[in-house]
């Protein structure tokens, strides 16, 4: 079926999903949440999908949930539809890897969305922040939490209460985007860093995004045991044996997913 309010492109093992309301620079509303929730299903059980990069525009990555939709909300109508929870739970239980390549504004749910990616690569006009203050009402699909764990309470704590942007520099020094790249390169950039992870074996690439997100949900020393168990696990697996013969060969390996 063919969306609305997003585009998919699956080309050389990568999907590209752009989301496309530039009306409203792309403001998450229930018809792009339901879509994206959708893609990001199929990408994952599509067997030729090894990476998925999630976009905007240049001018915004998405400046929040559609305040337009959300205005006339009751309390009911948002509990009993569990408000973007379905739509957001799928995306966090994705096993391949998802890049947000942001620019532009990210904001109250677009930084939200972004931060539920694996990892961020900014262009250097990106902006982020959580205004949701300014709309009476707080962060709700994960603002208060991942923001909080990727950039610290100090500056977390600033940026719900008061509703201010971080730029691309204080997001990279922050630790919430992994590097920023001038705005004209950023999707080559992040395309790039989709293709090398297509190189590598799904299962262990599938093992490291596992082992990492379980750091957030554990103990450091039951943390631990889970990685050493995947660790020890792909060693069962033909691409451990092709991957470190390669290098003994010198030679590149050539994965399987076996
Ligand atoms: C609906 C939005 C929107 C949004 C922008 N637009 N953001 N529509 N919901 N979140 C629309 C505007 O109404 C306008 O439409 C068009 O997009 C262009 O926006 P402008 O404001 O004219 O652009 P600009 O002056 O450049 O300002 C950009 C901006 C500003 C700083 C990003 O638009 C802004 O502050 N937006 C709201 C940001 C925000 O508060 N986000 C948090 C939302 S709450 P028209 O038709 O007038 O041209 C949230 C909760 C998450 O995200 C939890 C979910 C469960």
């Amino acid at each position: 079926m063919a969306f609305k309010t997003i585009i998919v492109e699956i080309d050389d093992h990568v999907a590209l999903i752009k989301l496309n309301r530039p009306e409203a620079l792309n403001a998450l509303n229930q018809a792009l949440l339901d879509e994206l929730a959708r893609a990001i299903t199929e990408a994952d059980r599509n067997e030729k999908v090894r990476c998925i990069v999630l976009t905007g525009s240049e001018k915004a990555f998405a400046a929040g949930a559609d305040i337009k939709e959300m205005a006339e909300k009751t309390f009911v109508d948002a509990f009993s539809s569990d408000f973007f929870g379905p739509q957001t739970e799928v995306i966090e239980r994705c096993r391949k890897p998802i890049i947000a390549a942001v620019a532009g504004y990210a904001l109250g749910g677009g930084c939200e969305l972004a931060m539920m990616c694996d990892f961020i690569i900014a262009a250097d006009t990106a902006k982020f922040g959580q205004p949701e203050i300014n709309l009476g009402v707080i962060a709700g699909i994960g603002g208060t939490q991942r923001l909080t764990r990727l950039v610290g309470k100090s500056k977390s704590m600033e940026m719900h209460l008061t509703g201010r942007f971080m730029d691309a520099e204080e997001a990279e020094r922050s630790g919430l985007v992994s590097r920023v790249v001038p705005a004209k390169k950023l999707m080559d950039e992040a395309m790039a860093a989709a293709q090398k992870i297509t190189e590598k074996s799904m299962l262990a690439t599938m093992s490291a995004k596992e082992a990492i997100n379980r750091s957030y949900e554990t103990t450091l020393s039951e943390g631990l045991l889970h990685e050493r168990r995947l660790f020890h696990a792909l060693f069962a697996t033909e691409d451990q044996k092709e991957g470190m013969s390669a290098f003994l060969e010198k030679r590149e390996a050539q994965f399987r997913d076996k």
